[in-house]
């Protein structure tokens, strides 16, 4: 039985995958790629918790290590086949990488017995191992409902921290915790900026949301985090217009950039999920 999660694996990352052609922002809009301001604040955090150095997984086209070397930081961007060092210090960020990390898809079959959905989606195997023991500890259901297995993301965040040595490692992604899994999933598509059917044949971005609580940091949201970082969508005062336009109107851009980065239903309603090491 094929799983779900190893076309997905296919599909982004085989030869020919949607990742080895693509560039993320030619199909979605992170908050990299809505605001200079976001790479501000997180420049802003890197100081606040002592770091110099910023490393970046999952860095797409390096947008937000643009503003952090802009910031005065060193930036090291880590792509697809690109070593991650064994030792990481100061602020590691991943934006938006872990919904990318393919995930076993399960469904509760009319026994209230999980099963792993195929690559068709259809159900096959009964969940085992530790993957039953993740959906136990993390995500019940009732026959009919859907659960994403959140331990590939799990294990691949943890290989991230135990490489911290000292310092701070942010994941941020849109995600749930345990009062609100979506029950049906959140697995979807996304090409040339629209919303698809996720296909399996690499011709499109395939993500799911992530477990935010089984990464095993603190969980807070976007738009708190920026907001205590600086971030302000507050217009600018109407003076000013008279003063000095030109300085209005960037402010105003601001504020609208600043908007979209904590809009609580869009990228404020982001987790922000923090593991130290000190
Ligand atoms: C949704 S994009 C986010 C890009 C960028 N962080 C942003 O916020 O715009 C996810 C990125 O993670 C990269 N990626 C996936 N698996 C990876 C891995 N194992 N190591 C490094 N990068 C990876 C993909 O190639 C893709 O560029």
């Amino acid at each position: 039985m094929t799983t779900y999660r190893s076309a997905w694996q296919q599909a982004l990352y085989g030869p020919g995958g949607f990742y080895r052609r693509e560039r993320p922002a030619a199909h979605f809009r992170t908050s990299v790629h809505a605001s200079e301001l976001f790479g501000q604040a997180i420049a802003r955090l890197a100081r606040q918790v002592g770091a110099d150095q910023v490393t970046d997984i999952g860095a797409g086209s390096g947008e937000l290590g643009r503003v952090l070397r802009a910031e005065g930081l060193k930036v090291l961007d880590i792509e697809l086949d690109d070593e991650l060092p064994d030792q990481l210090t100061g602020l590691v960020v991943a934006n938006e990488w872990l919904d990318n990390i393919p995930c076993e898809l399960a469904e509760w079959d009319e026994d209230g017995v999980p099963r792993y959905l195929t690559a068709e989606l259809t159900p096959g195997d009964v969940v085992e191992g530790n993957d039953l023991a993740w959906l136990q500890q993390w995500w019940s259901g009732e026959p009919g409902d859907r659960a994403e297995i959140g331990l590939a993301r799990d294990n691949a965040w943890a290989d991230v921290v135990k490489r911290l040595q000292h310092g701070t490692a942010l994941a941020i992604d849109y995600g749930h915790v345990a009062d609100d899994r979506p029950p049906y999933g959140t697995l979807t598509g996304f090409r040339a900026g629209r919303e698809c059917e996720p296909v399996l044949d690499g011709s499109c971005d395939i993500t799911a949301h992530v477990a935010l609580d089984s990464l095993g940091g603190e969980v807070h949201n976007q738009r708190d985090m920026l907001m205590q970082l600086g971030v302000s969508a507050k217009r600018p005062p109407l003076e000013l217009a008279s003063t000095d336009s030109a300085a209005y109107l960037a402010a105003l851009s601001a504020a609208g950039e600043a908007a979209e980065l904590l809009d609580p239903s869009g990228l404020g309603g982001f987790g922000w999920v923090f593991s130290h090491r000190s």
